[in-house]
């Protein structure tokens, strides 16, 4: 009988549950960016929600959120962190089972929470609507996550703890008090629950945990993703060490006073609002700092952005990362805000973030670990420059729909006659959107067939390393059986 062979790394590290957080990523990302899809086309054409309660936008929408910023984004972060900390401290994951259990809790509390939107059970808090039990159960596969991480940098055989490892652990770190204060709540039932803070507080503390969600969730982690697999794509030390140390202090300590921003021209006391907007100039600098710092790295070796398309999605995604974190600082300026808020400029910034810095650094990086978790080469290299075209025809095509939109929208809503009287009804600034939210549509459809390329590309990775390893057992046993 053949034995199955164990790989020497396989050996060293623990490879099993970063193969599923890297499938389970793709899996959500598939599932979440459809219904991005989805709810983009029903906001071109509304009849689009069949008359089904579970189908209609206000449901699907969180649907969305949740499955690829927690989902997609959530798994990939599982996978790349349990990979960078074993491979920087040379050490094996801490606590097998209890990374299996990461696994299975967090693939549940997604699912669970999405189906649960879908009936209507949320907590109206965005991007924590999850309702208290999820929010327990969630909370203990986070502490199991930061128990692991800690644990097995503490049995590290390197005496330095290289930067990348500083930003997944700030991440987790953040994350668990963001969570547990953000859903301190009364439950009432077993679906229903009453937030602990009321009136203004309680959008402040949404607007705390929101805001830090955007810099720690999608921000800071991707950063430790991109300080670990930009240098090893390229083959080449991170362009400045320093400048990584000073990105890292100075972006922990600016993101936590900027959440105000979202709540210009509210209850907030004004105080409260121009702090949050210096704080966000403020960003703009350790922000640039790591996307210099990320491109850099590629100084001297600028002819693989020519032959290597996984350098395209890396280095294409800091650029987009510095794009978004240059209009970011621009929107929170009070009078910049007045026009942006309440309209799809938000919504394009959202996604010239979303997609183009998060989605497309996890594609590279999920291009980069998968030949190397299932010990095998990529099925086509073509197919990622294909992935790679479509993804930023796509971008382009969604933001560009939305500054049209949100620009124009804000200009009619604030448009006024001679008379002082306003210029548009609402209904004529709805009327004129329709347009944009088609181009949008396009453009998210784009995005998502270049998923679908990936998937091919992936699965057809899968078929070959099957084949090559029924070949080498093959071998072996037909050694043994000689022997
Ligand atoms: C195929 C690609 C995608 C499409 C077509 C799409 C479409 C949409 C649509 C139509 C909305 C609702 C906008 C509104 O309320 O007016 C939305 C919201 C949102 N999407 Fe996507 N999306 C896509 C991918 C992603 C990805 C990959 C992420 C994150 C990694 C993301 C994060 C978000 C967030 C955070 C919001 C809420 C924005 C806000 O409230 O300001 N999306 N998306
Ligand atoms: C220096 C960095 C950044 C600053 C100062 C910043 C600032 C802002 C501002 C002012 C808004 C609009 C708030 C409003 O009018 O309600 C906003 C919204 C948003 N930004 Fe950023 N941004 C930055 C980077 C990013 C990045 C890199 C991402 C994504 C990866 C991102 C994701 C979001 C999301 C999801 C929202 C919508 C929140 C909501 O209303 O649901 N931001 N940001």
């Amino acid at each position: 009988m053949a034995q199955s062979v164990t790989l020497p790394s396989e050996q060293q590290y623990n490879y099993e549950v970063i193969r599923k957080f890297t499938i389970m990523a793709v899996v959500w990302g598939v599932i979440g960016m459809c219904v991005g899809l989805y709810i983009a086309l029903e906001l071109a054409f509304p009849h689009l929600n069949l008359d089904l309660p579970w189908l209609t936008f206000g449901r699907l929408r969180p649907v969305h959120t949740t499955l690829v910023i927690f989902g997609f984004g959530g798994s990939v972060l599982f996978a790349t962190s349990y990979y960078v900390v074993q491979r920087t401290c040379q050490a094996r994951l801490a606590f097998p089972l209890l990374a299996e259990f990461t696994f299975w809790g967090w693939t549940a509390g997604v699912g669970l929470g999405a189906l649960s939107y879908m009936a209507g059970i949320t907590q109206g808090r965005e991007y924590a609507e999850f309702e208290w039990p999820l929010d327990i159960a969630i909370t203990l596969v986070w502490v199991s996550y930061l128990s692991i991480y800690v644990a097995t940098l503490l049995r590290r055989n390197q005496p330095h703890i290289y930067v990348a490892n500083w930003f997944y652990l700030a991440f987790i770190l953040t994350v668990a008090i963001l969570h547990i204060f953000n859903n301190l709540a009364v439950p009432v039932s077993l679906t229903k629950s009453y937030s602990l803070f009321s009136g203004v507080q309680d959008a402040m503390t949404q607007w705390w945990y929101g805001h830090n969600a955007v810099g720690f969730f999608l921000t800071a982690a991707f950063l430790g993703m991109m300080y670990y697999f930009v240098p090893k794509q390229a083959g080449r030390p991170i362009y400045s060490y320093r400048l990584s140390i000073i990105h890292f202090w100075a972006l922990i300590f600016l993101y936590m006073w900027a959440g105000g921003h979202h709540l210009h021209w509210t209850a907030l006391p004004d105080w409260v609002s121009t702090l949050s907007a210096t704080f966000s100039i403020l960003l703009l600098l350790p922000s640039w700092g790591g996307m210099i710092n990320g491109i850099m790295t590629l100084s001297g070796a600028w002819d693989k952005l020519r032959s290597d398309p996984i350098m395209l999605f890396l280095i294409t995604s800091l650029s987009f990362y510095g794009m978004s974190t240059f209009e970011g600082p621009l929107m929170s300026l009070k009078s910049v805000n007045a026009l942006s808020h309440y309209t799809d400029w938000t919504i394009g910034h959202v996604h010239s973030g979303a997609l183009g810095w998060v989605a497309l650094v996890s594609f590279g990086s999920i291009y980069h670990l998968f030949p190397r978790l299932f010990n095998t080469r990529l099925y086509s290299q073509t197919l990622i420059y294909v992935h790679f075209w479509l993804a930023t025809i796509g971008i382009v095509l969604y933001i560009t729909a939305m500054w049209v939109a949100g620009i124009g929208q804000g200009l009619m809503l604030r448009g006024f006659d001679q008379y002082g009287n306003l210029a548009y009804t609402f209904t004529e600034t709805v009327e004129f959107l329709h347009t944009p939210y088609v181009w949008r549509a396009i453009g998210g459809a784009f995005f998502v067939v270049g998923v679908f390329v990936m998937v091919y590309n992936l699965v057809m990775t899968l078929v070959a390393a099957r084949r090559e390893e029924a070949a080498l057992q093959a071998k072996l046993a037909a050694k043994l059986a000689r022997a």
